[in-house]
C-alpha cells in the first residue's frame, strides 16, 4: 500500500502573481513550504525548494508585470515553474552574477533588490532553466531532486 501510494501521489498547485504587489509577497512559495512541510518532505529539500520559489516569486513581484507560480510535487523531484509577462532578461549570463540589479530605487528603499536572487536559486536548485524573450516575459523552471 505504502509503496502504491509513492506511486501515484503527485500534489500541484498554482498561483497568480502580480507585478508591484508587495503586499502579497511570499504567499505562493509560502503555501509551497507548507505543503511540503506537510507531505513530511526531507527538510533540507523543502528549505531549498522554499528558497529558490521565494526568489523567483520575488522576481516577478519586482520586476514584471504579472505571473503564474506552478508547483509540482511528487516522488522523484519538486518542480517549480514560474511564468512571466514582463520585460525579459537582457543577459541571462550577467543576470546570474551576485549583486548584479535593475531593481529601480524604489524597490531598493524596500529592502529588495540586492541581485542575489538569481544566484541564490541556482545555488538551490538542482537544475534551472530560463526562457527569457525580451518585451514578452521570461520561464524559470526550477527543480530539486528528492534524495532517497
Ligand atoms: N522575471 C524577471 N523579469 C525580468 N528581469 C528579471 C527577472 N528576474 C530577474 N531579472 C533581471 O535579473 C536581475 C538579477 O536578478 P536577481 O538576482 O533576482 O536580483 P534582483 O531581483 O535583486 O535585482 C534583475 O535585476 C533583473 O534585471
Ligand atoms: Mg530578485
Amino acid at each position: 500500500m505504502s509503496r502504491m501510494r509513492d506511486i501515484v501521489d503527485v500534489i500541484e498547485g498554482s498561483f497568480q502573481l502580480v507585478g508591484g504587489d508587495f503586499t502579497n509577497a511570499g504567499t505562493a512559495s509560502g503555501e509551497l513550504r507548507t505543503v511540503l512541510l506537510k507531505a513530511n518532505v526531507q527538510q533540507d529539500i523543502t528549505r531549498r525548494a522554499a528558497i529558490a520559489a521565494f526568489e523567483a516569486e520575488m522576481n516577478v513581484i519586482i520586476h514584471a508585470v504579472a505571473g503564474t507560480f506552478h508547483y509540482v510535487i511528487n516522488r522523484e523531484f519538486v518542480r517549480i515553474t514560474i511564468t512571466d509577462m514582463g520585460p525579459g532578461i537582457e543577459d541571462i549570463e550577467l543576470a546570474m552574477q551576485e549583486g548584479y540589479s535593475t531593481a529601480p530605487d524604489w524597490v531598493r528603499e524596500m529592502g529588495w533588490g540586492a541581485g542575489m536572487g538569481l544566484p541564490n536559486i541556482k545555488k538551490n536548485a538542482d537544475a534551472l532553466k530560463i526562457d527569457s524573450v525580451i518585451g514578452e516575459g521570461t520561464t524559470l523552471e526550477i527543480t530539486i531532486h528528492r534524495k532517497r
